[in-house]
Order: C-alpha cells, then structure tokens, then sequence
C-alpha cells in the first residue's frame, strides 16, 4: 500500500514548492499535486515542510582513542539518536589505525555497526599509516562503496600524517578515484604551543583553545590548497570553525579549485567564552576549538551564498563525568570532540527562522551536498521519485528546547542545552518507514541499512 504525505511544503535543493509526496516500496514514487491513489493511505501534513532526510557526513561512533577510552555513543545510541534528529543516514569515519591495513580498519568498522544501526549508514575510511600496503589496498576500498578518505594535519604523535604522504596519498586517490578529507590543523605548533603552556603550569582546560589558535587552522588549509594544486586533485575540509579558514578556501575556489568546505553547528552558535576557567570548559574540548564570536556572521554567510558547502556534526561524544573531567589538570589529555548528531536539522532550521540562510539552502547544505559530494546523490538527498523515502516532517509552528535531560544522544550533557529552535520535528521516515513520531521511538529492531557509495561527485 502506498502512502501519501498530503498537503505539506516540500523543501529540496532547488526550491521549496506546495506538493504532496507519494511513497510506495519504500522509495518515492511522486512528488506533485493531486498524486493519490484509491487505497492509498493518506497522512495530512498541511502546514508542515517536508525535507528530504539529513545526511551527516562526519560522525565518530565507537571509536576507540590510544588511551583505551571509547565513545560515549555507539553506532546503536548515535545512529538513533541521529534520526531522532531527522538525519536518515550518517557517514562515519572508519580508522585504520597504526599497523592495520585499511581492510582490517574496513572490517572493524563493520563489526561494530552491522545490524546495530537505526538510521542508514556509509564509511569514509581515516588512514593514519600510509604505506604501500595501504597504496595498493585503495582501489579495492574504493570499488567496495568507499570513494572518500580522511587524513590528519593534526594530532602528531597518533593520527597526524606528514605533507608528503598528503601530496602521495593525493595522487593515489586521483587515480583510484577517492576524495580526501582533511582535517587541517598545524599539528607540529600545536605540540610545541601545548608543551609551552604545559610547562608553565598553564593546563586547565580553559587553555586548550589557546594551544590551537585560528592561524594554526588557516595555515594548514592553505597549505592543504597548495598540495592539492600541485596533484590537481580535489580536497574536503572538515570542519572548518573559522572565517580566516573560510576566506582561504573561498579565495581557492575562485581561483577554480575544487577545494569544498565543511563548518558544523557548534562553529555557527557557540564561542570561545565557553572556555571560562573551570571544569566546565572540558565539556567544550574539541579541535578546532570553539572561535569568536565574530566569526558567526562570515561562517553563516558562506553558507547562504553556497561557498561552505556542508554542514556536518563531527559528532564524537565523551561523557562530561568520568569521560572528559578525568583530565582537568591537563588540557592535552581530555577526549576531544562534542556531540550533535540530534540536533544539526533544527539547529539549522533555526537559522532559517531567523533569516540566516534560505530553506533550500539549508536542504543543500545537510543533505544534497553531503549525497552529491560523496557519491550517494540521487538516491539520497532530495525528495524526488526514485529516491528512498527518508523523508523528515517538520513543523514550523511547534517549538523544542534542546536538553541533555531529554535527548537520545548517550552522553550526560549537550552543549547547545537549553537553546530554543521555532519548530519541531513530528516525524522522520526512513525508507518509508516511520521510525519517530512525536519525538518518540516507533520502531522496533534496528533496521538501518550500510550504503555502498559510488563516485564522488566532487570528482567529475
Ligand atoms: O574534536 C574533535 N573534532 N574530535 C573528533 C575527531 C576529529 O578531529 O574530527
Ligand atoms: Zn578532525
Ligand atoms: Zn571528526
């Protein structure tokens, strides 16, 4: 039996239109007006916007860090948690650490998440040891569903990667036809800034921030820009938290680079004021660190005028208590990370409700971009027939508080608690599915399916 979504606004990269939404099979059969069928079961969502399921191309579940800590959530709490959210698939970052082959941190990935997902899932793959090992596994990984990578300018000493594996790595992906993520940080001025403050007693973790200030952000991606070019390869900036950082990667793209940016929520609302002496600063321990607030209307900006291209969670969640305050006398040792994978929609939601950015603009950042870029578009990311029915039905006139006391997220505290959002989410589809109602768990098994992903759009 079909199901017809009756009366609502869709709202899809090219426009947001009056349309209903005919579901058949578990895919979108038609989007239109007057498109119900006798016997089909027809849901009334007048008044209501539908978009297209979000799509989460950074998240961190299950992972492990050196030092035998784990991730508060798992791919079980984080999946449901994200489409509790309206994210209907996440792309996670399976880590071949030191010494493994990039099958083995492949099919580590797998274990972990195989039946346990609640919303679809996809791998990019993190390489830290770069080696022929890893050269020669590459094409396979790619032609098993896997068309994008990430390495590390920061963190030396664990995941960091020197610039000449960047520049190897590069050339490899171009021919084997991946995407290589990045996280740019200056990993070498971070070590020696934080053994600076370190050894002048300098380590509570209102200090992290200053261990890595935006410049160690810019110079990296400028530098990134500059590998790129001379490979000709394209490039994927995770999270990037700064305008300096931006306008970098801004001037690369007008200059006819295929350099894509990706900010995060916790970069366009929260500050550097967070970092307050005290414990509580632990709680906002990530990397990039939280910036000025200056830096919200340039980020917000570039989202309006399509030069940041995504807006991911980088959700990496540790528990305040027992987790990130088992560190306080010293900044370098906290988890880093926050989580956010349940609130990315509304949060950007609000930012259309407060005239930041258009509908459409926001559907292109959350989720037809992330399905465009890696190789997931068009059976993800616009409601359009064909396309799975993965399908968020907003209301504009509801209201939520953002609470850790109310979340699904697996970790004692939010750091957007108590910031107000003009509209709700009544219900997420996956597949045609409903899996939440009302903020509730209508489900039952997980039923979260893995994406095997094909071509990077970014390439072609
Ligand atoms: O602090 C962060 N962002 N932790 C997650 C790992 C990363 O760098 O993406
Ligand atoms: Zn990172
Ligand atoms: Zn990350």
């Amino acid at each position: 039996m079909a199901v017809v979504l009756a009366g609502g606004t869709v709202a899809n990269p090219d426009g947001a239109y009056r349309a209903d939404v005919r579901i058949e099979g578990g895919v979108i059969a038609q989007v239109g007006i007057d498109i119900t069928r006798a016997g089909d079961c027809v849901s009334d969502v007048s008044g209501k916007y539908l978009l297209p399921g979000g799509i989460d191309a950074h998240t961190h579940f299950d992972l492990p860090l050196s030092d035998g800590t784990r991730t508060a959530d798992s791919f079980s709490t984080g999946t449901k948690a994200a489409l509790a959210g309206g994210t209907t698939c996440v792309i996670d970052y399976a880590t071949q650490f030191k010494g493994e082959s990039l099958r083995r941190g492949l099919d580590n990935w797998h274990r972990l998440s195989d039946g346990k997902c609640f919303c679809d899932y996809a791998f990019h793959m993190a390489i830290t040891d770069w080696n022929e090992s890893a050269r020669g596994d590459l094409p396979g990984v790619v032609s098993s569903g896997v068309t994008s990578f990430k390495m590390y300018m920061a963190y030396k000493g664990s995941l960091q990667v020197d610039d000449g594996v960047i520049y190897d790595a590069l050339g490899q992906m171009a021919s084997a036809g991946g995407l290589l993520c990045v996280h740019c940080e200056n990993g070498d001025v971070i070590a020696a800034r934080t053994a600076e403050l370190l050894r002048t007693g300098r380590a509570g973790p209102e200090l992290h921030p200053l261990s890595r200030p935006e410049a160690v952000e810019a110079e990296a991606v400028s530098r990134l820009i500059a590998i790129a070019s001379l490979v000709g390869a394209p490039v994927y900036v995770v999270h990037v938290s700064a305008c300096a950082s931006m306008k970098k990667i801004i001037e690369a793209k007008m200059e006819g680079s295929r350099v894509f940016a990706e900010t995060c929520p916790q970069y366009l609302y929260l500050d550097d004021s967070l970092y307050a002496p005290g414990p509580e600063a632990a709680k906002y321990v990530c990397s990039p660190p939280l910036r000025g607030r200056e830096n919200h209307g340039g980020l917000w900006a570039s989202l309006r005028s399509g030069l940041a291209d995504v807006v991911a969670t980088d959700h990496c969640s540790f528990s305040f208590a027992g987790q990130k305050d088992g560190h306080l006398d010293n900044f370098s040792a906290i988890p880093n990370g926050l989580p956010g994978v349940e609130n990315r929609i509304l949060l950007m939601y609000k930012g259309v409700a407060e005239g930041r950015l258009s509908l459409p603009a926001m559907i292109r950042a959350v989720s037809y971009n992330p399905a465009a870029i890696f190789g997931i578009y068009p059976r993800k990311g616009a409601l359009i027939p064909g396309a799975d029915a993965d399908v968020v039905v907003l209301d504009p006139s509801g209201r939520t508080v953002i609470s850790a006391g109310t979340q699904f997220q697996n970790v004692d505290y939010t750091p957007f608690e108590g910031m107000e959002v003009p509209a709700s989410i009544e219900s997420v589809y996956l597949r045609g599915v409903e899996l939440f109602r009302g903020g509730k768990f209508a489900g039952g098994a997980p039923t979260g399916r893995y994406v095997q992903r094909g071509a990077s759009g970014a390439l072609g």
